[in-house]
């Protein structure tokens, strides 16, 4: 039989989808029980995680395995291209790191939002593509710049828990400023579940922060057959008012993905792309989202954040939730 792996929100079709978010239910109220007893989940992030990282491991001690934790300093630096001439840094092809660790472990998850080149070659996730093209074991995404499914899946499980139902309902995800260029995984993977889920989506962000163009035409094609719809506005205000839940988020300019200092100029004349409660009161009482990390006062306030509205630490715990229904299903 062959492995299945886990790198994408297009990995999952609906009913597969409604599935999990059952079991993530289910797990969360009683624990399943030692049901991975003996097995290994290797970890490796060529990035920072606290929340990825944490609740990865606790799901797996919940369900009587173990993890393995790797970090950037642990391993040779790798090389992902085939048939590459390997006279540069790369010590070592991700095709005999992948296929090693499979004689180790039961399943690898890898995070590696990180800035490699263009935004052609960085919407690839060619580490990603490539452990799992080499591994014989699942390969479980952890956030690429591109995708952040096991985030959109805990995002989902939370709106559920609090909407009920979310075919219809109105979700904004708006952008936000941030100091940095950050990743457009999360962004990606929630718009993309959301529409799915047929809900009512409003992608928020100034011009010239368009999301990839494929995600966006995915979503469209998703939100319809679902029975909801995803529009882009361009209006913070207009976009936030009348919304059921806020998605704040920042994310990088794909236009200049190589030049993090243009994008800083461009960010300069934005400040005022954040959420407030003066923002929040034009929402349909709307639960306010983030994955966190989040920097506070400027991609949102205090207030907002550690209002009754915000939901940032249940989206938190319910990574555990969802990663326990994902590790049964993909080693059962
Ligand atoms: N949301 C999320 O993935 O958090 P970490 O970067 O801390 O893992």
């Amino acid at each position: 039989m062959s492995k299945r792996d886990f790198l994408s929100t297009a990995d999952l079709g609906r009913s597969e989808l409604d599935d999990l978010l059952d079991l993530a239910a289910r797990a969360k109220g009683k624990r399943p029980g030692q049901v991975l007893g003996g097995k290994t989940l290797g970890l490796l992030f060529f990035q920072p995680s606290l929340r990825t990282r944490v609740s990865f491991e606790v799901a797996m001690v919940q369900l009587g395995g173990h993890c393995i934790n790797l970090s950037s300093d642990d391993l040779y630096e790798l090389e992902p291209r085939d048939q590459a001439v390997m006279d540069g840094p790369a010590e070592e092809h991700v095709k005999d790191a992948a296929r090693t660790l499979s004689r180790y472990v039961d399943a690898l998850g890898i995070r590696s939002a990180q800035r490699a080149g263009s935004w052609d070659r960085e919407r690839q996730e060619l580490l990603l593509r490539s452990y799992a093209k080499y591994a014989s074991v699942p390969v479980i995404n952890l956030e690429t710049s591109f995708e952040h499914p096991c985030q959109a899946l805990a995002d989902v499980m939370t709106m559920r828990e609090n909407l009920v139902t979310l075919k219809g309902r109105r979700l904004t995800l708006l952008w936000c400023n941030h100091p940095e260029p950050k990743s457009l995984g999360p962004t990606h993977s929630i718009l993309q579940m959301a529409a799915l889920m047929g809900m009512n989506v409003t992608l928020a962000h100034p011009l010239g922060f368009e999301v990839d163009q494929d995600v966006l035409d995915r979503s469209k094609k998703l939100a319809q057959d679902a029975g909801g719809s995803v529009q882009v506005q361009n209006d913070m205000d207009t976009a936030a008012r009348g919304a059921e839940v806020l998605y704040a988020r920042s994310w990088g300019c794909t236009k200049y993905w190589e030049d993090a200092e243009r994008e800083a100029m461009v960010k300069r004349s934005l400040q005022g792309w954040r959420v407030d409660e003066k923002l929040m009161a034009t929402t349909d009482n709307a639960l306010l989202m983030h994955p966190l990390p989040v920097r506070r006062n400027v991609v949102a306030t205090d207030a907002v954040l550690d209002g009754p509205r915000s939901v940032i630490y249940d989206q938190a715990a319910n990574r555990t939730h969802v990663q326990k229904a994902l590790l049964m299903q993909l080693l059962k």
